[in-house]
């Protein structure tokens, strides 16, 4: 399967870390050529380095995806470079938490602007390409949090869910121009932030083990666990599906918690 994206080329948003970096990586061995979209310039930047060492295509472009600006500008560098956009990655997101009564105008905003607004705003950018190609795959990481959520975890799961919508409209409105959108959404998987989480616990091994045993594969997600799951969606054998969400969080979201 080493050759399944041969000759397209991908754009993924916050791909100096994480999830992103997991999905680049994959995106990359899987024979794709890729933009390493980012806020974070050494992060991005040695992301890029590593995956040209490893003997594959990629470049970093500096994107705050809450700046129209600069994703206009990542897609005009990306499209100078690889001369088509096949496949759009909207990764770039952070986990939030407030008080829905205290939580000021401005800080909603912010979070929208970077759970959910930056997501449509690549799209915009993407979507007139794509149609002129006749061909493209819009890949966009929600969460378990889209539709279900725990306390505390506002309003973030409300931009979540919005990436769904986002997901169904550009299915359905771009379906003719042979464009796929489809909404990934993990449960936990192995990033700082989930890292961060762990180590707040008195005891972060029993922590972590209480995390890995609410897990019917009795592990927590990593990145590359996503990657798998982005890279068979940007190919051709995922041809049919469209509109909808795949959740990938290890069989945590089966149980019933009643
Ligand atoms: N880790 C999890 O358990 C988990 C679960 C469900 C969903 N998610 C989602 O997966 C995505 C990635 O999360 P992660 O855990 O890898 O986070 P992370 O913090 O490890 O990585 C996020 C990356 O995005 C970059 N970034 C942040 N703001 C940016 C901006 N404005 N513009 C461009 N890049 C920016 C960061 O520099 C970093 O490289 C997010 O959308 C998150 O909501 C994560």
């Amino acid at each position: 399967m080493a050759e399944r994206l041969s000759g397209k080329s991908a754009f993924v948003t916050g791909a100096g870390g994480g999830i992103g970096r997991g999905i680049a990586e994959v995106l990359a061995a899987n024979g794709a050529s890729v933009t390493i979209a980012e806020i974070n310039d050494e992060t991005g930047r040695s992301t890029a380095d590593e995956l040209c060492l490893t003997g594959y295509e990629a470049q970093y472009y500096h994107v705050d995806i809450r700046s129209e600006d600069d994703i206009k500008a990542g897609i005009v560098a990306h499209m100078e470079r690889f001369g088509a956009l096949d496949i759009l990655v909207n990764n770039a997101g952070q986990n939030q938490h407030f008080d829905a009564s205290q939580m000021t105008v401005d800080e909603w905003e912010k979070s929208m602007s970077l759970n959910l607004r930056g997501a449509w705003l690549c799209c915009k950018h993407a979507l007139p390409i794509m149609a002129k190609q006749n061909a493209g795959v819009i890949i966009s990481i929600a969460s378990v949090h889209a539709t279900m959520t725990a306390n505390n975890f506002f309003p973030y799961n409300v931009a979540k869910s919005g990436i769904l919508g986002l997901t169904r409209s550009i299915a359905l409105d771009w379906g003719h121009h042979n464009i796929r959108a489809v909404a990934v959404s993990p449960g936990w998987v192995r990033t700082q932030p989930a890292i961060d989480f762990l180590e707040a616990a008195d005891d972060p091994a029993a922590e972590e083990q209480r995390v890995k045993d609410l897990h019917p594969v009795k592990r927590i997600g990593e990145p590359r666990d996503i990657g798998a799951l982005v890279a068979f969606l940007a190919s051709d054998e995922a041809g049919y599906i469209t509109g909808t969400e795949i959740v990938i969080d290890g069989g945590i979201s089966a149980r019933y918690a009643g």
